[in-house]
């Protein structure tokens, strides 16, 4: 079967010039995982007993490539090959790391590299040269972790860590995506270690929660990282939802479990990630927004709000893109529970104001609300997710008549300025506001003409015609 693939063109020709030049090359880590996993991979990493760069080029000539990326300081290179990226490292001697602003020792042996790995399901490798071609060398029992599906580490999990501390992340991220757990040691190791991981750079971190979130059961991960510790280090503000409060009987739900339950909910019905990351902080603004009141219990008033604008300053703190994906996010976070108040009053002025609102996000933003029905009451969960139906019925039947997802007001800002003879103020925008607001709710059509007549009405109102 291995053979099979490693008589692949790419393959062959790394074979050739393996032995042509009597290098001794492997490929290694997540291909090969991979392999044993059955996923298909796209990214092949090979190992170089000597200069991975220099042997990257000979092969890159044969094959015709002219672009190679090379990383002295990481004594990497990689070219692309059909749809595969070929990354091409020489074997270390000393640590695996990324962090590490010392140059790459590359005198090491296989079995020097592999001890350096992060996992036993990552340091296995096939050989590529002629005399063994396809043996598996998997000195930590990398195929029996797999089996037993444990995250394991090569050596003590705190020279592991140390190494690299990004891979106490990892580690939680292969748990998530592949349905793993934790060696005791590895979990106790991280737990030890955590504050390790301020060393590393937020892009990086992010990378993970980005591959947690996009796992089939988010919840896994973000339940580690919290019981690790590792979650408070660099994402408080998410471990302040933990906890529940009863005063005179009275208890609110954990919104650190009801976020993950909703992200659970979500990672069913989509891969866009950002919607996910709407539905991990649609509620992150409710610890900072909770009152008690002896006659209403628990009140979370505006925590939609509150909540809205930690989303661009969490965006902030993890270096994320501040585009408009942190818009949508926000946005999202904001409206989070508008199509829930719409169920309870499904008029046509409230559903045309939604579309509005929403636009083009309306259908990412009913996903949420449907995912935010997190009820053990499963009568209750049925009766909201039929009234969802009708809201969204409601929804097609206004859309087709309106056209409001990305509807504009019929008269301009100029415009204005122009019929009332009036600067750039204030007062522009309260006519444009009130326009727009008599034609969401239905108060005259949504024509110039109409929307004409009303200006002058309401111009003459407020003295200024
Ligand atoms: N590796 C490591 N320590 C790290 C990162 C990577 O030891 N901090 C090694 C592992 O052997 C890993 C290989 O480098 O298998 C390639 O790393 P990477 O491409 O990041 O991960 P993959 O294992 O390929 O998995 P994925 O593509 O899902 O990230």
């Amino acid at each position: 079967m291995i053979k099979q693939i490693l008589n692949n063109k790419i393959f062959k020709t790394i074979s050739e010039i393996a032995d042509k030049n009597e290098i001794e090359v492997y490929v290694i880590g997540g291909f090969v995982r991979d392999y044993f996993l059955n996923r298909p991979s796209k990214d092949i990493d090979i190992l170089v007993i000597g200069s991975g760069i220099d042997f990257s080029l000979k092969v890159a000539e044969e094959l015709g490539i002219k672009k190679v990326s090379k990383f002295k300081t990481f004594g990497t290179s990689m070219f692309k090959y059909k749809n595969m990226e070929i990354e091409f490292v020489g074997a270390r001697k000393e640590s695996y790391s990324r962090e590490s602003r010392n140059p790459i020792i590359e005198n090491g042996t296989l079995d020097d590299d592999q001890k350096r790995r992060d996992f036993t399901i990552n340091a296995m490798a096939f050989s590529l040269n002629k005399a063994n071609l396809g043996e598996l060398l998997d000195p930590f029992n990398g195929t029996g972790d797999l089996n037993e599906k444990i995250i394991r580490t090569p050596l003590n999990p705190d020279i592991t860590f140390s190494d690299d501390p990004l891979r106490m992340l990892r580690a939680i991220r292969f748990a998530t995506q592949l349905n793993f757990e934790l060696d005791e040691l590895v979990f106790n190791s991280i737990q030890k270690n955590k504050e390790r991981i301020n060393i590393i750079t937020k892009e990086r971190i992010v990378e993970e929660l980005n591959k947690i979130l996009l796992s089939p059961y988010p919840s896994t991960g973000f339940i580690l990282l919290d019981k690790t510790g590792l979650l408070n280090e660099f994402f408080p503000e998410f471990v302040n939802l933990k906890g529940t409060e009863t005063i005179n009987g009275t208890s609110h739900k954990d919104n650190f479990f009801h976020s993950l339950e909703v992200v659970d909910n979500l990672a069913k019905k989509t891969d866009n990630l950002w919607l996910l990351w709407a539905g991990l902080l649609h509620d992150i603004g409710k610890p900072k927004s909770k009152r008690y009141n002896e006659k209403t219990g628990f009140t979370f008033h505006a925590h939609e709000i509150i909540g809205g604008k930690m989303v661009v300053n969490i965006f902030k703190n993890f270096k994320m893109p501040l585009n408009e994906k942190l818009n949508y996010v926000k946005k999202l976070v904001e409206l989070h529970l508008r199509p829930i108040a719409i169920v309870k009053d499904v008029t046509d002025s409230a559903v045309r104001r939604l579309l509005f609102e929403a636009g083009n996000d309306i259908d990412d933003l009913m996903k949420l609300a449907e995912a935010d029905i997190t009820s053990k009451n499963e009568a209750k969960v049925k009766k909201y997710l039929s009234n969802f139906e009708i809201v969204r019925q409601k929804l097609i039947e206004i859309e087709e008549k309106d056209k409001l997802r990305n509807w504009q007001p019929p008269i301009t800002g100029e415009e204005i300025m122009e019929f009332l003879k009036i600067k750039p103020s204030k007062d522009v925008g309260i006519i444009k506001n009130k326009i727009k607001d008599a034609i969401l709710d239905g108060e005259i059509k949504n024509t110039k003409e109409e929307a004409f007549k009303y200006m002058s009405n309401q111009a003459k109102k407020l003295g200024l015609l």
